[in-house]
């Protein structure tokens, strides 16, 4: 048995998969298409594993996905391959259209083609799992219940307006042709080998390298931090357990403001890798003009995933970001090769 994983070069999907393969004995195919974001040192831990099996390629190239399960024959299709930053999805809407929507699209076609000639216990057995987003369902108030899995779907921004196209056409491929899709909706996540366009990592750059910590608007917006192992724990239960056809939220019951976050960012940097100068890395902070279109608030209510498939996260806030934050200050040559975009040198070495 096999299952073949897309974005697998990504933040998440590189932890979901080295997760995946300590776990277990079941091979991956990792089938991604190396964009800015996805990264193969993010794997260098796997390299010999010959159960990990990479592919480079576009989820929007149906001979190649096509191609890709007729020679792997997964059980299970893991979607994890998106354009997946807000900020670029403002300047530049036209990525996420074409890999959100389009890519989404054509993983389908490729995947429904596959699906249509497997025997029927392999049919049976078959899962599609798509992997997506909180932000679908829009912002909420201060005062507002969290998301349920019955929420609206409100996306405001490009890249929310994609993830929730792709969701709402993974779902008609279930109703329409009986593909056996579940799809899950996480909050923010946070961990190693995250790319420092984000808040968390973004920030423990800037810090170390002694740039401003640029907070958008008030800093009050809030978001629900996840650990990213949390997430991926969750994605293999909904995987082994979850019901084809149902929404799964996943969140770490951990709403934060960005201001408080990056408050206890700069406290245990000042503990672990203090100033030369003595001064707190709080000095640095700098408010700048707002995302347009910011969302106030995201806040997902994770009991469906705990109530009907026993899943919770393991990770507190607390010791999640003394993790991260610890992997941040032992992998800087990671942090070095990535920002300074030699990263790519090294696959070239590395792969040729
Ligand atoms: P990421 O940007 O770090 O990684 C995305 C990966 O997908 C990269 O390896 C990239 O090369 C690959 N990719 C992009 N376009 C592709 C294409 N057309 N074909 C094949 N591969 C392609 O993203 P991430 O943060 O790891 O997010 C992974 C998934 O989880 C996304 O679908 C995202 O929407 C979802 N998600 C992310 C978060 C979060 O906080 N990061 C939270 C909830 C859901
Ligand atoms: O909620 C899940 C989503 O979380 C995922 O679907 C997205 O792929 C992922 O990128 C993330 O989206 P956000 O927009 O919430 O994450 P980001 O790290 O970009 O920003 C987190 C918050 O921090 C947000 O309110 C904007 C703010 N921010 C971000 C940056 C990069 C700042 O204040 N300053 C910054 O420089």
């Amino acid at each position: 048995m096999t299952i073949l994983v897309t974005g697998g070069a990504g933040f998440i999907g590189a932890n979901f998969v080295m997760d995946w393969l300590a776990a277990g004995n079941e091979p991956v195919v990792n089938y991604d298409k190396l964009t800015y974001a996805g990264n193969l040192e993010n794997l260098a831990s796997l390299k010999g594993n010959n159960r990990h099996i990479f592919v480079q390629g576009d989820i929007g190239d149906y001979d190649q996905v096509l191609q890709t399960l007729a020679q792997h024959k997964p059980r299970a299709v893991l979607n994890f391959a998106a354009e997946s930053h807000v900020d670029r999805s403002i300047h530049s809407p036209e990525d996420f259209i074409q890999t959100n929507i389009v890519g989404t699209y054509r993983l389908l076609e490729a995947v429904r083609a596959h699906f249509t000639g497997l025997s029927a216990p392999d049919k049976s057995a078959f899962r599609l799992l798509h992997v997506s987003t909180d932000e679908v369902y829009g912002s909420l108030g201060f005062e507002d219940p969290a998301f349920t899995e019955e929420h609206t779907y409100q996306p405001n921004s490009p890249y929310s307006a994609s993830k929730a196209a792709s969701d709402h056409l993974v779902r008609a491929y279930h109703h329409t042709y009986g593909l056996p899709v579940m799809t899950t909706n996480c909050s923010n996540n946070y961990g190693p080998y995250q790319f420092p366009e984000k808040l968390i990592p973004l920030m423990i750059h800037n810090a170390l390298i002694g740039k401003p910590l640029p907070i958008y608007g008030d800093g009050l917006n809030v978001r629900d931090w996840l650990y990213v192992g949390d997430h991926c724990s969750a994605i293999c239960v909904v995987l082994e357990r979850g019901k084809v056809d149902e929404t799964y939220n996943i969140g770490g019951w951990n709403e934060m403001s960005n201001i408080a976050v990056v408050h206890t960012l700069c406290d245990i940097l000042d503990a672990e890798k203090p100033r030369a100068d003595g001064a707190s890395y709080r000095t640095q902070i700098t408010f700048v003009a707002d995302r347009p279109g910011h969302d106030r608030r995201y806040a997902i209510d994770a009991t469906k995933i705990d109530r009907d498939l026993g899943w919770k996260p393991a990770q507190t806030f607390e010791t999640g970001i003394r993790r991260t934050v610890r992997w941040y200050l032992d992998n800087q040559p990671w942090v070095k090769n990535v920002t300074s975009g030699a990263y790519r040198a090294w696959v070239a070495a590395q792969y040729q």
